[in-house]
C-alpha cells in the first residue's frame, strides 16, 4: 500500500525530519551489510501483562532499511490464554503464519461480517486492510505467529484504549451513549484499560 521506491534503497535516518511519506535516506557512503539484517526476533516477547501478548515490531522504526520498501513484519507471542486485542491496520493489509501453537483468528468487516478459523502450525491467514482483527490463543501452552504488513509503519488502532484510554480522556456523554451503558460501566472500562 506505500508508494513505490524510487531508488534502489533508502535506509531511514531516523533522526532526519520525516517527510510525508517516511524518512530521509541515510548517506549511501554511510550504508553497510548491518543495515540490512534485523535481529530483533530472535527472543520471545515478555508475555507477563495483562493480555498476555507481545507484539514486537519489525518495522521501520526496528528495521530503518525498511524505508521506502512498503512491507514490514512482527513477532507476537502469545502467553495460554493470551489475547492479541481487537485492533486495525489503517494503512495495511496484514498476513500472519502460525509458527507455533493453536490461535483463534478472527475479522469483521465494514457489514459486521465476522470471520474467523482456529490456526495451527503452519497455517496462514489475512487480514484485509484495515478491518478490526483479533488472535487469541486457544491452546493449551504458548503460541507463536509472525505478521507482515504491506506498509513500513502499517500504524495499530487498539479498539478498547481509542475509546477507554485516551488522553485527554474522552467525555462519559459520548460513551454511555455510543454504547448504551452507564457511567459506571465506562468508568470501570476505563479505569482497567487505563
Ligand atoms: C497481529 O494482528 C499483528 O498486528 O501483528
Ligand atoms: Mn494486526
Amino acid at each position: 500500500a506505500d508508494s513505490d521506491p524510487l531508488q534502489d534503497f533508502c535506509v531511514a535516518d531516523l533522526n532526519g525530519k520525516p517527510s510525508l511519506n517516511g524518512f530521509p535516506c541515510k548517506p549511501a557512503s554511510e550504508v553497510s551489510s548491518d543495515d540490512f539484517f534485523f535481529s530483533g526476533f530472535t527472543q520471545e516477547g515478555d508475555t507477563n501483562n495483562r493480555f498476555g501478548v507481545n507484539v514486537t515490531g519489525g518495522n521501520v522504526l526496528a528495521f530503518p532499511a525498511l524505508n521506502t520498501l512498503g512491507l514490514s513484519m512482527n513477532r507476537v507471542d502469545f502467553a495460554p490464554g493470551g489475547i492479541n486485542p481487537p485492533h486495525s491496520h489503517p494503512r495495511a493489509t496484514e498476513a500472519g503464519v502460525v509458527i507455533k501453537g493453536k490461535l483463534l483468528v478472527g475479522f469483521v468487516t465494514t457489514a459486521n461480517v465476522f470471520y474467523s478459523k482456529v490456526l495451527t502450525e503452519g497455517e496462514m491467514f489475512v487480514i484485509p486492510r484495515g478491518l478490526m482483527h483479533f488472535q487469541i490463543n486457544v491452546g493449551d501452552g504458548k503460541a507463536l505467529a509472525f505478521t507482515t504488513f504491506n506498509s513500513q509503519l502499517p500504524g495499530a488502532v487498539i479498539f478498547s484504549s481509542t475509546l477507554f484510554a485516551t488522553r485527554p480522556t474522552i467525555p462519559n456523554q459520548v460513551l454511555t451513549k455510543a454504547f448504551q451503558v452507564d457511567d459506571d460501566i465506562i468508568n470501570t472500562l476505563k479505569s482497567k484499560l487505563s
